[in-house]
């Protein structure tokens, strides 16, 4: 395996940060789609400070603007050529330079689009050569020529890169990327590549860092986080030992890592991993997105149940209840194994929630296949359901299937499906009120400055009074009341 010699990206920020030194300049940046995204804009955020840019939410303002693009469902292209046929007057009265990033970006189609109707756009980045960033600014001042960095090939796990967080009590942490199930309705294999995953070193140590900076809690992110290290383990990689790249020098922000030899020994798997980072002093919350049912085992549900800072509410995403639309999605399981495992995993974990994903008008749904979907939604109680219509994706093979749903149906189906789920929470908001719950308070409410916000365990928001010294600390507090996205609470003293 080549390795990524990241100290490079160090040079080309520093001639960048002294080619904009003393200049003021300011950046925007765009993100659309998963929290994966949002990790790696957290990452391009710390880029480009490195370089002397100081982000701004005033596009107007903006020297730089990045869109770190998603391509999981259709509308967020129309998002991004409508954004960028407002930006355009800016890059003609400004000379803003324009890049883009992400999913969208490794999808050949767009690209070409792209490059005829919007030959303004500077720099077209992929998924894979993120952290080049700074050499493709560096290029784009010297030479003012359009760059397109991408590549086909999978990408190497990047360590080392400067991030900027938005948040300062709960933090993401990528453990894995890329994705082996091609599902058929998904492009995100296409434009992700395979799984890899990072070592269990990087991981502990880029989560203890956090625990020193205050962070409480820590969302793992990956396509698909119980299969963490399978690939490498399959094909014999050593991913105890650090194989990765490490950069020698050190920048004056960002750019830097840690090179304590902390404990990683001993995790193999995602249940080890979850273990090891329990042990973590500091953190008080762990969670996972998203996990896949196919690879849920027992050793996973043995370990949230054993860890008491793993939240005991899990994402399992179903996508259909009907097994011939799961059979025709590539899921690998059917109605009755999805039930036994929910099942299996409450008689597990004492206090269980769960939500999940649920894609309405997969091609050939039927009504019976949807009122199969209705029905698990019934016998599982979700906490949380996050629908979706189906949206054709050019490439998968769920675009080429026939008897594709009409639209007016998908749309019925889905009003019928979001009635169903908003009623089940509604009755189960109720039973939260009159407990105790542990909140970990966020942050100051958005909607009233003089409110605070947290989550419960099972992910609830939680609004109520108190001080500011509050955030970043789990409270008792009584639930007074609910609403439907969110319950309002009292601080028990
Ligand atoms: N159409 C609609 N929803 C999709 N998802 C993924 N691909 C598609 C698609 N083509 C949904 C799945 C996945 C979530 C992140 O997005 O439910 O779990
Ligand atoms: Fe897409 Fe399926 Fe992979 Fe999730 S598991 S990223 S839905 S192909």
């Amino acid at each position: 395996m080549e390795k990524i010699d990241i100290t490079k990206q160090v040079e080309w920020a520093q001639k960048v940060a002294k080619i904009n030194e003393g200049k003021n300049l300011k950046y925007a940046i765009y993100t659309m789609g998963c929290q994966l995204n949002e990790n790696d804009s957290e990452k391009l955020c710390g880029m480009m400070e490195t370089m002397n840019y100081c982000k701004t939410e005033k596009i107007e303002e903006a020297d730089l603007v990045v869109f770190n693009t998603c391509c999981v469902r259709e509308n967020a292209e129309d998002k991004l050529f409508g954004k960028l046929g407002e930006i355009k007057k800016f890059k003609e009265t400004k000379g803003t330079i324009i890049a883009i990033g992400g999913c969208m970006m490794q999808e050949k189609h767009i690209v070409e689009k792209l490059k005829q109707s919007y030959p303004f756009v500077d720099i077209i980045f992929g998924t894979h050569t993120l952290h080049k960033f700074a050499e493709d600014i560096y290029q784009i001042l010297i030479n003012r020529k359009r760059i397109e960095d991408i590549l086909d090939i999978d990408g190497e796990v990047i360590e080392g890169l400067p991030i900027k967080r938005e948040d300062s009590v709960k933090a993401s942490v990528t453990i894995m990327n890329g994705c082996n199930n091609f599902c058929t309705y998904c492009i995100v294999p296409y434009v992700r590549g395979r799984e890899r995953s990072r070592s269990p070193r990087d991981i502990l140590d880029e989560i203890q860092e956090l625990s020193k900076q205050g962070y409480k809690e820590i969302m793992l992110l990956g396509q698909n986080v119980n299969s963490y290290l399978r690939s490498e383990k399959e094909k014999g990689i050593p991913f105890e030992n650090n194989l990765l790249s490490k950069p020698s020098v050190s920048c004056q922000q960002g750019y830097t890592r840690s090179n304590s030899e902390s404990e990683y020994e001993g995790v193999n798997s995602f249940a080890t991993l979850l273990r090891a980072i329990n042990e973590i002093e500091g953190i008080e919350r762990i969670r996972f997105i998203s996990p896949h049912p196919k690879d849920f085992t027992d050793d996973v549900i043995e370990a949230i149940r054993d860890c008491d800072k793993v939240c005991k509410f899990v994402h399992l995403p179903l996508q259909s209840g009907s097994t011939q639309v799961l059979n025709k999605m590539n899921r690998k399981y059917t109605k009755e194994q999805y039930l036994q495992l929910v099942e299996k995993m409450k008689q597990t974990i004492p206090n269980l929630t769960l939500s999940t994903d649920i894609i309405v008008g997969f091609p050939g749904e039927t009504e019976e296949d949807f009122t199969d979907t209705l029905d698990v939604v019934k016998q599982v109680g979700f906490e949380q359901v996050y629908m979706f219509i189906y949206s054709k994706r050019v490439g998968t093979p769920g675009a080429q299937m026939p008897n594709q749903v009409p639209e007016a149906t998908k749309h019925e189906r889905f009003d019928r499906l979001k009635r169903l789920v908003e009623s089940k929470i509604a009755q189960q908001n109720q039973t939260y009120v009159g407990t105790t719950q542990k909140v970990l308070i966020e942050g100051k409410s958005k909607n009233n400055e003089n409110m605070l916000t947290g989550r419960t365990d099972s992910n609830k928001v939680v609004v109520l009074e108190g001080s500011e010294e509050l955030i970043g600390q789990v409270v008792p507090v009584t639930i007074v009341s609910e609403h439907m996205w969110y319950l309002k609470g009292r601080k028990e003293v």
